[in-house]
């Protein structure tokens, strides 16, 4: 018995890299498999067939998996391709968004452009699988009136998290793919679909883009027993475990896997507070207030 026998998974952004590991983990645990990839460059030109690329691998270790071309940010595709989950293999459990694109330079350097492009693939194309998901999930909850035990799991980057310099269009994109995730969690867990992030590290045609990364290495390149700390499907394990009926519990989660590391990311949370007791605050008084007990550099002796 595999842990995800009889379930039925979307991945997008599938033909290459971490995409890949992910659906050929989740084929591996008995899920049944639409490879989405619109089979563009790194950048996101052009198109291609990639998809049936990943999905003859799949195939040709006994899994099951269909191709599917959509661009992820085009929203009567991705329409079509929930159907064809459905109608190919009778019904959709998981939703796996990887697909991504880079178009890095520091803001000066930058055509707004490349800033549209790259929110887009990014963040509409996560948000329009998910609303297309979740319109589906809702009418079968509808039906059946039982918990559907959906799952949504996102993809974001450290970059998202922290910040990176040269990347003012992705890392706000996967930063908002975080909170896409938090507050979607709130709307679907009525319904029994749970929605987490996880934050992957791989040497990927992503990765590449950067001056003195590793060389791009395909999943399937890298033999079941061997440990490659940049194998793009480091995160797949932790990807397959959220998809299953025993992370039902598990939602509004952001996890980096990386490398050996799992890491829970603890978000925003309140810090040093300072209250002004119902009046308005002194803009002139505030620099010595906020260096006392806001951000502490200054000593609290020399208050005045
Ligand atoms: N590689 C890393 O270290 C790293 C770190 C953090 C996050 N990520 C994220 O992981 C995800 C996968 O990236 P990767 O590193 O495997 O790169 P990759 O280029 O190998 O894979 C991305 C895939 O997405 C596909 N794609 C791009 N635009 C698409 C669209 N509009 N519709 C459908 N498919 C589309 C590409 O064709 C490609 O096959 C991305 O979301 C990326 O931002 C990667």
């Amino acid at each position: 018995m595999g842990m995800l026998d009889g379930k039925v998974a979307i991945v997008t952004g599938a033909g290459h890299g971490i995409g890949r590991g992910h659906a050929m983990e989740l084929a591996k645990h008995g899920a049944k498999v639409v490879i989405n990839d619109v089979g563009g460059s790194v950048s996101g030109e052009g198109a291609g067939r990639d998809a049936d690329l990943t999905v003859d691998i799949i195939k040709s270790r006994g899994g099951e998996a269909v191709s599917n071309y959509a661009d992820v940010s085009d929203y009567d595709a991705v329409g079509e391709m929930v159907a064809q989950a459905v109608d190919t293999f009778g019904g959709l459990d998981i939703l796996v968004n990887n697909a991504g694109i880079v178009r890095d330079a520091s803001i000066f350097n930058m055509p707004v452009e490349d800033f549209d492009a790259v929110i887009k693939v990014h963040l509409r194309g996560t948000w329009i699988p998910c609303k297309h998901a979740a319109l589906h999930w809702r009418s079968v909850n509808k039906e059946t009136g039982a918990p559907v035990g959906g799952r949504i799991i996102n993809t974001i980057s450290g970059a998202g998290l922290t910040g990176n310099f040269g990347q003012t269009n992705y890392a706000p994109a996967k930063a908002a793919i975080a909170s896409l995730t938090q507050t979607l969690s709130l709307e679907l867990y009525k319904m029994g679909v749970t929605v987490n992030a996880v934050g992957p590290a791989a040497a990927t045609r992503i990765t590449a883009t950067m001056p003195g990364a590793p060389a791009v290495v395909e999943p399937d390149e890298i033999p079941e027993d061997e440990w490659n700390r940049m194998d793009p499907a480091v995160s797949s394990p932790l990807v397959a475990w959220l998809a299953s009926d025993e992370a039902d519990h598990v939602t509004g989660q952001i996890i980096r896997a990386v490398a050996e590391n799992i890491i829970l990311m603890k978000g925003w949370a309140d810090g040093p507070t300072i209250n002004n007791k119902g009046n308005r605050w002194d803009a002139t008084k505030l620099g010595t207030q906020m260096a006392t007990d806001v951000f502490f550099t200054r000593a609290p002796g020399l208050r005045y």
